[in-house]
């Protein structure tokens, strides 16, 4: 066969690479994919839609060899050890020129790791945060490519083929420099954990504190995503409830063991988060939520122990769904600006340069956190590309001025009734904390100062100080 003629490589035909890899083909463009496992190339033939050109191969040999040059070739294939030894057994087989891409969840340290590898040897290598799932890569993902200039600008014809589209735009652009693609993902990943957190906690108040059946959620969200909530977490979530277990005549939903798992990304944004002293404590209260459900045998123990009468208190009230609605969406609008404020402080002091409109622009379509809410946040960010945190923009302002009362209601009645809705919580905490000009901690500064010398910043005058705190003759000291 021709050695020029496929467009598009793929390593891994698994679930998303496979999928990918048709989407690719599907826009015309010949794809060719790679997997050891010969059932895998097999169903990755037998999948292709007529009329399109792929061809499944079990030799990265036999890849390589048939690709156009620059070889644009995407590793898809777990995170960590994997992705190195497809790039060490893909490296006797490219040329320089040639493309690797990371379609991966992967940490982005990573990637700037295999990036200053592969540079020296004039391999172009790109980390791409692909979101949608597998229906996402089959028909439109949102993608979101960082790094190396040169292997986007010749990724660009096929990526913005294969993205979702809003407004005829493609999800897909540049997100910045080294791993800023990997980077921004791992953000909307812990974005996604805290809207789900959320929206979990909401469940509860309604179903368990004020006894809505699955119907009446099923009702209650496909309303809501039909307002300013719109979204696809909110319009799967309403689905959810409608679902019949296969094995009992129960509903689904409540045959599922309350124990969440995960593979790591809303963890790393934590972390990360934490290294950088920015504030994202809706995603951390997500991620300790998960922790907390994996301990499911103690807390049956603990709950047999701790018993309380009275508790979880009927939550029932009037305009009880329409202060959730108003709850959820304010602490869902919250969670995006923790996660930006993260992306823009990752963008100065992490030497990104992540063009926030563009992240923003890349996930109104295709992503597991796309709503409509991101257009309001692609508008404020064209106003206003510099700015350090949402909350400072005018429309957003408005938005969750008229709705943070019913924030603060359903934590007060939740708290007070014996339901953990920590995200919710925190959400609030952060707003409360964020708009307040003067916080308690000039009596922290006090208390280290007091104990360690660490020194304080006065309210009248510049510079460090320090007190002989107790010790009047001896005075404060500018240090
Ligand atoms: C996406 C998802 C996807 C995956 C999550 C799940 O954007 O398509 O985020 O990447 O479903 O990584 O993560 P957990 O297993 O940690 O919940």
């Amino acid at each position: 066969m021709d050695n020029q003629l496929f467009d598009f490589g793929m390593v891994g035909l698994g679930v998303m690479g496979r999928n990918l890899l048709l989407n690719v083909a599907d826009h015309g463009f010949k794809a060719i994919g790679f997997d050891k496992d010969p059932v895998k190339t097999a169903d990755f033939e037998k999948s292709a839609n007529p009329g399109t050109t792929v061809k499944g191969v079990n030799t990265l040999q036999e890849m390589v060899s048939q690709l156009s040059t620059p070889r644009r070739i995407m590793i898809l294939v777990p995170a960590g050890k994997p992705v190195d030894d497809v790039i060490e057994s893909l490296l006797p087989l490219v040329n320089e020129g040639d493309i690797i891409i990371d379609g991966g969840n992967t940490f982005y340290t990573d990637t700037l790791r295999r990036y200053q590898y592969l540079q020296p040897k004039g391999i172009h290598f790109i980390g791409i945060g692909v979101s949608g799932g597998e229906e996402g890569a089959r028909f439109g993902p949102s993608m979101m490519p960082g790094g190396d200039l040169v292997a986007w600008e010749h990724l660009k014809p096929v990526l913005q083929s294969i993205a979702a589209k809003v407004n005829g735009e493609p999800c897909v652009d540049y997100m910045g420099k080294g791993a800023a693609g990997h980077f921004v993902k791992m953000v909307h990943n812990g974005i996604e954990y805290s809207i789900m957190q959320l929206i979990c906690e909401v469940y509860d108040i309604l179903h368990r504190g004020a006894g809505l059946t699955n119907e009446d959620l099923h009702q209650l969200f496909s309303q809501w995503n039909e307002g300013e909530l719109k979204s696809y977490l909110i319009e799967i979530t309403a689905d959810i409830f409608t679902q019949k277990d296969d094995k009992t005549a129960a509903h689904l939903v409540d045959m599922i063991l309350d124990k969440a798992g995960s593979k790591g990304t809303g963890k790393w944004t934590s972390q990360i988060a934490m290294d950088m002293g920015v504030a994202i404590p809706s995603i951390d209260m997500a991620v300790t939520m998960r922790n907390i459900s994996s301990l499911k045998k103690e807390r049956l123990a603990a709950a047999a122990l701790h018993q309380r009468d009275g508790q979880p208190a009927s939550l029932k009230a009037a305009n009880l769904d329409d202060d959730c609605r108003k709850a959820l969406y304010t602490a869902i609008i919250l969670s995006y600006v923790q996660g930006m404020a993260m992306l823009h402080t990752a963008s100065k002091d992490l030497g990104m340069e992540i063009p926030l409109h563009n992240a923003v622009k890349v996930w109104r379509g295709g992503c597991i956190i796309r709503s409509t809410l991101l257009e309001t946040f692609y508008s404020a960010y064209q106003k206003n590309p510099g700015t350090p945190n949402l909350l400072l923009d005018d429309t957003i302002t408005a938005l969750v001025r008229s709705n943070i009362n019913s924030l603060r209601k359903i934590v007060a009645s939740a708290a007070i009734g014996g339901y953990p809705v920590g995200a919710l919580m925190n959400a609030l905490t952060y707003y409360e904390a964020y708009t307040t000009g003067r916080l308690p901690l000039n009596l922290l500064q006090a208390q280290r100062d007091f104990f360690g010398a660490h020194t304080y910043e006065r309210i009248d005058q510049e510079g460090k100080f320090h007190t002989q705190w107790g010790k009047e003759e001896a005075g404060s000291s500018k240090q």
